[in-house]
């Protein structure tokens, strides 16, 4: 094969063959086809797509740039993948939920970049948690606790790390084959029996409509059928931030009160019907999770993964050295409260990076007061920003410029995540 012939059937729009997509895949990993010519060639795709049978074969090639996890747990292992929000930490609450509920799960994370967080990031401002474990230890720990939170080991799928940086700089992120086959091919690698997907929907989301939300849930479903592997997707809001917390130390404490049976009713939902889809799979579709929630048990399954990987889970979590609070410019419904907006915010505040080899303030974030569709009156507070930077907070308060509505008129959206399974 070479490169340009490949190119330039894609440019053309014509399918690529097996071979030669598995060809492509191998060569570039290896180095044989250059940064130049892949970018080349993900331009193609992202202006002439790739049809289901292409999308899925370019994943197992990317599959088979690496290894799979080899998972030897005596216990049904599911995982769930969210496509990414603002204030998404249902991870953190999940995990030692369906583990408590008789499942494993095995969650290799990421961290974050640009407004939406990252779920290791999360997890670091916990004293002592280290996100790196070995394969061998990953094993052990769903064996005996059911749940395990990591860092993706550097065999999981390689070319989907270098492809992804390159699409990062070369404007092809946001393509649905290339999204969907990045995506699977670490989830497929990883090797867990069954996987739940939660699309998000809305200005915090990947895909801001629900009909372009639809065809990526379609293609990540339709990947995993094609590759064995049961995959269930929900379709949920991300037009406003999850729950009150929005950054690092003040996401885990708010997964923290789900944990010990409180927590907000939009996190509680979610985390629930996700679970309920998870157990589903893992063929312990009986348990109901609710009651298991509310007893504060899943709360002891997560102190005992965090112990594992060397956090201390009763540790008082970091605190911003300076807080600033947004009032409600006037009294009436609170219409908007802008996921993207809140996000960005957050960002600038310290919690997110700008380049992957940034550090984060495991302090900083934004705990939102009120929810869309609350009554409010002028001056009450709606927002805190949380930063150990303050010169930070004028950049903050100019992204959330325009997110935040307070009318008199019925609010857009639906004040929790509107849930649906595909
Ligand atoms: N997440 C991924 O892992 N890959 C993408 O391409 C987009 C989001």
């Amino acid at each position: 094969f070479a490169a340009v012939d490949v190119i330039r059937a894609k440019r053309d729009g014509r399918n690529l063959t097996p071979e030669q997509i598995d060809w492509v895949i191998d060569a570039y990993t290896r180095g044989v086809v250059s940064e130049e010519q892949m970018a080349a060639l993900a331009m193609a795709v992202y202006l002439r797509g790739m049809d289901t049978a292409e999308t899925a074969r370019w994943t197992g090639a990317m599959i088979d740039s690496g290894e799979r996890l080899a998972l030897h747990v005596s216990r049904p292992t599911v995982d769930k993948h969210s496509t990414g929000g603002v204030g998404d930490k249902i991870t953190l609450p999940l995990a030692p939920l369906v583990a408590t509920c008789g499942a494993a799960v095995p969650q290799l994370s990421g961290r974050g970049l640009g407004h939406t967080g990252g779920t290791l990031d999360k997890l670091e401002s916990i004293p002592g948690w280290r996100a790196q474990l070995s394969a061998h230890a990953i094993g052990k720990q769903l064996e005996d606790i059911g749940a395990v939170v990591c860092a993706a080991t550097d065999t999981l799928a390689p070319a989907d790390r270098k492809l992804y940086a390159l699409r990062d700089v070369t404007a092809t992120v946001e393509s649905v084959p290339l999204i969907a086959s990045s995506i699977m091919s670490k989830k497929i690698a990883e090797g867990a029996g069954g996987l739940v997907l939660d699309v998000k929907v809305g200005s915090g989301a990947f895909m801001a409509s629900l009909d372009e939300a639809r065809v990526l849930a379609k293609t990540l479903v339709d990947i995993g059928t094609a590759h064995g592997l049961p995959t269930r997707a929900l379709l949920t809001d991300m037009s406003t931030p999850l729950g009150a917390a929005v950054g690092n130390a003040v996401e885990v404490a708010e997964a923290v009160d789900v944990l010990r049976g409180d927590g907000p009713d939009d996190v509680v939902a979610l985390t629930l019907a996700l679970a309920r889809e998870m157990l589903a799979l893992a063929g312990h579709g009986d348990v109901d999770p609710g009651p298991v929630l509310a007893s504060g048990e899943a709360y002891e399954t997560w102190c005992r993964m965090i112990s594992a990987q060397g956090g201390d889970p009763e540790a008082p979590l970091p605190q911003p050295e300076h807080v600033h609070v947004v009032e409600a410019p006037e009294s009436g419904v609170l219409t908007t409260l802008d996921a993207r907006a809140v996000g960005l915010a957050a960002w600038r505040l310290g919690a997110g990076r700008v380049r992957k080899e940034d550090p984060v303030q495991a302090a900083a974030g934004v705990r939102c007061l009120a929810k869309p569709g609350e009554r409010v009156e002028a001056g009450r507070p709606l927002l805190e920003l949380h930063t150990d930077t303050p010169d930070a907070v004028p950049a903050a308060l100019a992204v959330l410029e325009g997110g935040i509505e307070v009318s008199d008129a019925a609010p857009e959206s639906p004040p929790w995540p509107s849930t649906t399974v595909l």
